[in-house]
């Protein structure tokens, strides 16, 4: 790791879809059904749940992330040809039931043993996050899940960040926040938090306000970079 350490942290604030969650694995356990439109599907249906959540913010017309990510997989489907019920609520239960990436549970164990706290800051609605915390193994490593629910605004709207500040009572300076999401890394660090970027996919940095203070390519450096090594 050739980045610097991160001083002052008190807590680790954590992304959940891409960055804790693997979102290619609804599609991908479906791959029996989807053959070669797997990828390209599961591409748009990203593409589209992210685009909502900045356009339903911008028109003032929340809707929780369940629906939204049903929008959006109707619009993906549709986009790859494909007219199926029942295999759309096989990929929207899968969305349950999504694997953590392999690194993230040691990861989180590790910092609560250094007495470090530890939440989900996400888009999810409550019981998406509650759901894939528990199937995915992560719900006893995590102290909190704090869902825009509480706000019915998406990231990167300053109200979603503030949550994580009210609930843990300490400034945004002395958050450590991860995101694989370049976009949520711009709104994060625009707000005021210490950004870790886990760029997982290899993405250029977004050419928007806001930068991280560090790049990693997965979690595994994360406790190192905050102080709870
Ligand atoms: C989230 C999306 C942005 O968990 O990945 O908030």
């Amino acid at each position: 790791m050739h980045e610097t350490p991160l001083t002052g942290i008190k807590a680790c604030v954590f992304d959940a879809y891409g960055t804790l969650f693997d979102v290619g694995a609804a599609a991908a356990r479906c791959a029996d059904a989807l053959g070669d439109r797997a990828k390209p599907l599961a591409d748009v249906w990203r593409r589209k749940q992210i685009e909502y959540t900045w356009l339903r913010s911008l028109m003032n017309r929340f809707e929780d992330f369940w629906q939204v990510t049903g929008q959006a997989l109707d619009y993906a489907m549709e986009s790859v040809g494909l007219e199926d019920p029942a295999l759309r609520a096989r990929l929207m239960q899968h969305y349950l039931r999504l694997d953590a990436y392999p690194e993230a549970h040691g990861v989180l164990a590790h910092l609560r043993r250094a007495g470090m706290k530890t939440a989900l800051l996400s888009n999810g609605a409550m019981p998406m996050l509650v759901s894939a915390s528990k199937s995915s193994g992560l719900e006893g490593v995590l102290d909190k899940i704090l869902s825009v629910d509480g706000v019915r605004l998406y990231k990167p709207h300053a109200a979603v960040y503030q949550m994580a500040v009210d609930h843990f009572g300490v400034p945004a300076s002395a958050i450590a926040f991860h995101s694989a999401n370049a976009w949520d890394v711009a709104g994060a660090a625009d707000y005021g938090f210490r950004v870790i970027w886990i760029n997982r996919f290899g993405q250029p940095r977004e050419r928007l306000p806001g930068r991280a203070e560090a790049e990693l390519d997965d979690l595994n450096d994360v406790p190192a970079l905050v102080g709870a090594g």
